[in-house]
């Protein structure tokens, strides 16, 4: 994700950038050090599109106790000012302890501009901190003018497509060009700016460009397009180059969702967005001398009618050649490629050195000019999707002659990377599955109308190697067939490819007390949880990555976001999906049930589904502390909230309406539908209102309350019960209630209290859908019920997450009773092995388990409050790198005694609870508690000795963890 400037001249400037640095930091001596700088939530981004972009950093401190008293930043357009006088930006000393989201207010910016800064803390004594590292980041093209490129495709000749027709897709398009560089002066820099109707992946003198998959990422693109930004300065030749690109039809035109099942339900099965795909790519080349060069997609008839700035009449001078490089296309060895499908790759028609210089092209045919798309053309907001690792199988099997398999240990989303020597012609087939059927062969059946398969015809000169490049599966297993001999355990690796959300949680459960050794399943369902988060966000987060479905619902986002939050930063991953939400709300306001939607006429709403349009902003809000993606989404959301409010009237309920999933995939009580759609028709009103309040639009924050209290009224006529039970007796319905403040103050104890006597009738055993479950152990535990809910963590029968565990489950499957060691699979139409809806209580494991949970937006506050009491545990060591530093939180406990390690970062204050009856039996790392730098006592409360605690690493102790009180 971390995109760098590389080349020599930035050697140069860090060069400089250390010298300077040993003239100043002689004279500072604060304690603080600022690192982790980052502009719109990404370290170093190239060509971004914000002219008012926010930066953010982490201050550390090797004391305890540091803040941050002042701040000053200093941005230059150049290393030099940088260290002289800062020529966009010099904020001065700015008395202030925030370190996020300072927005810029400097120099305008401009398109292409590079940009470097760094920033300095002062302590709590005033003392200056030494300047942090330089960090950069560059704009990208600001304006329509700034594209001198136009859209290029290739409509593919019949006598280029599959003779046999065996295939059933078409062949990706391949474009080239070739150029020389402006002689006479020295290259200073090169980047490419370039996006696709479909996918594209560029190549510049013989290599690939960038590391991004599934460029330029999936929107609704009628509505916006991205663009992605490429520094190229090491890949450029002087002289003679080739610059050229491959095609895919991606979600663009390629399959999507269902749409194959769906055929002939619904209209079309493919081109959603359109059938012919294009490429629009800029090579700007700077020169020492101050010279540009671009070289842009162009078609032959537009070089015709016009070779220079017929396309952009702002074009300055310096433009050197602009318009006459000749685009030309063909076919290659790539003979299929699709999303869900697969690909087919034919080395026997390698076009060796079509991306290089001199390549014979003769027989290649001109590019074909191509509409621009209606949506708008931006830059990439998001992380891209790249490989994140490679696996080596755990085990290869021969269900049957000739077949093997390959297992890689768990469910994952990615490719086959294949190696393999053999004669010409020779067809390998990789076939993808997550499961295998007793016999031991492939189960397909739950991909539905996805072929996930993967084709190689060898050219049959020496050993080959392949990898699928434009298509993606969900697997743990590949069955390989027509492999030339025994394939090594080498010769088929798994390739994980996702979206760069970085990892900032884990958390580990040790010893086991009185569970039969289930600890190590708590940690296996961490790990599962976990790597299907992983498995899902590939460009939005998707429900599965394996069946024709992947699509990004807002129903399974909304449950699973505070997971996926504590395991990864997703700020800037939300930040690109927020905007497919915004693109993909009905026009009558409700928001959709997935983004982007291809089938606007088939699906339309759902309660649970469309409120993620109001929950996923509030709890970004919560976790980053971001306004502004508050205010962008304000509009719409006044616009939802209309739509439900004229739905409801004056019944101040929300009535049945769209698909009504209710509590998705329940087992045992099926919750009323309606209950649960006014349920969160009242919890969006609740978070209307706090978050009109972090606006400051404090008007409209008193209406959402005003409106609140008449749906609370009139839910709790309808759903309540004289004695503070509910007409719904479902764990589902009891823990919405709560946790979405319906519960009247008096009852609320009662409610909980009928909770958990709900869930001991049951066994300890969950009966809840995505909806319900996502809600149930937060509350369980916040009324004082945390040995229920611990007894449903560490339950194996069905249904429970221990289930899947103990049936072998690498990953977070659909369906409680997906699979059982003895009765295999449950219906296949419906059974994904890889969806994280259910996964949502990973969230408990770090908000309850260790304790970590936000108090203030942004985690400049929060507390660590372990449930340790009744946890099976006899140790839990957990880690959450927030927005504001690194949160640990360790405990472990001996008979009476509790022994919690926590690491609060420099700048914040957190909330620590530990369980004691008496302030005296509490030290610090030895030393009496109420006598230690960083540690203030706040208050007894219950079992706990509540004290705030400033940055710094702790030992508490205590000796009567668990006396009565
Ligand atoms: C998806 C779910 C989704 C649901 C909505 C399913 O097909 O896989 O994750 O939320 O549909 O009903």
């Amino acid at each position: 994700m971390v995109k760098v400037f590389s080349k020599c001249l930035h050697i140069t400037m860090l060069l400089i950038i250390s010298m300077t640095y040993q003239s100043t930091s002689a004279q500072s001596r604060g304690s603080l050090k600022a690192i982790d700088l980052r502009v719109e939530y990404l370290e170093n981004p190239i060509g971004i599109d914000i002219t008012k972009p926010r930066l953010s950093w982490i201050v550390t401190s090797v004391e305890r106790a540091q803040n941050q008293s002042a701040y000053q930043i200093v941005i230059a357009s150049n290393p030099t000012a940088l260290e002289k006088s800062a020529d966009l930006w010099d904020t001065g000393k700015v008395i202030s302890s925030e370190t996020n989201h300072i927005i810029y207010a400097g120099k305008q910016l401009k398109s292409r501009m590079q940009i470097y800064w760094k920033v300095r803390s002062w302590d709590n004594n005033d003392i200056v901190s030494e300047w942090s590292d330089v960090a950069t980041w560059s704009m990208g093209l600001l304006s329509f003018s700034d594209w001198e490129a136009s859209w290029i495709g290739y409509d593919i000749p019949e006598e280029e497509l599959d003779e046999d027709k065996e295939l059933e897709l078409a062949p990706s398009p391949y474009l080239r060009t070739e150029f020389d560089t402006k002689p006479d002066t020295k290259i200073k820099r090169a980047t490419i700016y370039a996006s696709a109707m479909g996918l594209f992946e560029l190549r510049l003198n013989g290599e690939r460009v960038g590391d991004d998959y599934f460029t330029p990422g999936w929107t609704d693109y009628n509505k916006r397009i991205y663009y992605f930004t490429y520094d190229v300065t090491d890949q450029i030749e002087e002289g003679a180059n080739a610059f050229g690109a491959i095609l895919s039809d991606g979600w663009y035109a390629g399959y999507v969702g269902y749409g194959r099942t769906l055929k002939g339900i619904i209209d079309g099965e493919r081109n959603f967005w359109g059938n012919k795909i294009g490429l629009r790519a800029q090579l700007e080349i700077e020169f020492e001398n101050g010279e540009t060069q671009i070289i842009s997609t162009v078609s032959e008839l537009q070089r015709r009618i016009n070779p220079v700035q017929a396309f952009n009449p702002q074009s300055s001078e310096q433009i050197y050649n602009n318009n006459d490089n000749i685009w030309l296309a063909s076919t290659g060895p790539l003979r299929e490629t699709d999303i869900l499908m697969g690909e087919t790759f034919d080395a026997r028609l390698k076009n060796t050195g079509w991306d290089k210089a001199g390549f014979d092209d003769s027989a290649w045919k001109p590019v074909k000019w191509r509409a621009n798309p209606s949506g708008i053309v931006e830059a990439y907001p998001g992380v891209p999707v790249q490989i994140q690792d490679e696996l080596v199988a755990v085990a290869r099997t021969e269900p049957s002659p000739g077949t093997y398999i390959f297992d890689f240990g768990k469910n994952f989303a990615g490719v086959g990377r294949l190696k393999v020597k053999g004669p010409t012609g020779t067809k390998v087939t990789m076939r993808y599955g997550e499961m295998l059927h007793q016999d031991g062969s492939l189960m397909t059946e739950n991909l539905r109308e996805a072929r996930s398969t993967d084709t190689y015809i060898l050219n049959g000169d020496k050993e080959e190697s392949w990898l699928p490049q434009f298509t993606y599966h969900g697997f743990q297993y590949i069955e390989v067939t027509g492999y030339p001999g025994i394939p090594e355990i080498v010769a088929i690796t798994g390739v994980v490819i996702n979206s760069s959300t970085p990892q900032v949680g884990k958390i580990e459960f040790e010893g086991d007390l009185n569970w039969g050794g289930k600890a190590p399943l708590i940690t296996q369902l961490f790990e599962n949880i976990k790597t299907t988060q992983f498995a899902n966000f590939v460009d939005v987060p998707t429900d599965c990555p394996q069946r024709d479905e992947r699509m990004g619902w807002t129903g399974d986002a909304q449950v699973y976001f505070r997971t996926s939050a504590y395991i990864a930063d997703v700020s800037a991953f939300y930040t690109k999906w927020m905007r497919d939400v915004r693109d993909a709300q009905l026009p009558y306001g409700a928001y959709s049930n997935y983004a982007p939607i291809p089938f606007q006429h088939a699906f339309d709403f759902s309660p649970g589904w469309m409120d993620g349009g109001v929950i996923l902003p509030y709890m970004l809000y919560r976790t980053y502390g971001d306004k502004r993606l508050l205010e962008e989404h304000w509009e719409s959301m006044t616009r939802f909230m209309e739509f439900q409010r004229d739905a409801a009237g004056e019944n101040y309920l929300r009535p049945q309406g769209g698909q009504n999933f209710g509590d998705w995939l329940v087992v045992g009580y099926n919750t009323d539908k309606n209950f649960i759609a006014s349920a969160y028709y009242a919890y969006d009103i609740h978070l209307m209102a706090e978050m009109a309040d972090a606006l400051k639009k404090y008007e409209e924050a008193e209406t959402y309350r005003a409106l609140f209290s008449k749906v609370k009224e009139a839910f709790v006529k309808a759903y309540f019960l004289a004695d503070g039970e509910l007409t719904e007796n479902s764990q589902t319905a009891y823990s919405m209630a709560l946790a979405m403040h319906l519960y009247p103050k008096e009852l609320e104890q009662r409610g909980a209290d009928r909770l958990a006597e709900l869930v001991k009738n049951n066994g300890n055993r969950l009966a809840t859908g995505i909806a319900g479950v996502s809600r149930l152990l937060p509350i369980l535990s916040k009324y004082g019920y945390e040995d229920v809910a611990y007894s449903l963590l560490m339950q194996t029968d069905y249904p429970s997450w221990g289930y899947g565990v103990v049936n072998g489950a690498t990953s977070i499957w659909e369906r409680w009773n997906a699979y059982t060691k003895e009765e295999g699979f449950m219906d296949p139409t419906m059974n994904s092995f890889s969806h994280y809806a259910n996964g949502s209580v990973g969230e408990w494991m770090f908000s309850d388990i260790a304790g970590i949970d936000v108090n203030k937006p942004g985690y400049r506050q929060f507390e660590i409050k372990p449930l340790i009491a009744a946890a099976p545990f006899s140790a839990v060591s957990a880690e959450h790198k927030s927005i504001n530093g690194v949160i640990k939180s360790a405990w472990r406990k001996n008979g009476n005694n509790v022994t919690i390690n926590v690491t609060i970062p420099t700048n914040t204050i957190a909330e620590v609870y530990v369980p004691a009856v008496s302030v005296d039996a509490i030290t610090e790392n030895g030393s009496d508690v109420t006598d230690v730098e960083g540690v203030e006592l706040n208050r007894i409360e219950g079992r706990y000795i509540v004290f705030n605690v400033l940055g710094g690493q702790y030992q508490f102790l205590s000796n009567e963890a668990f006396e009565k009180l």
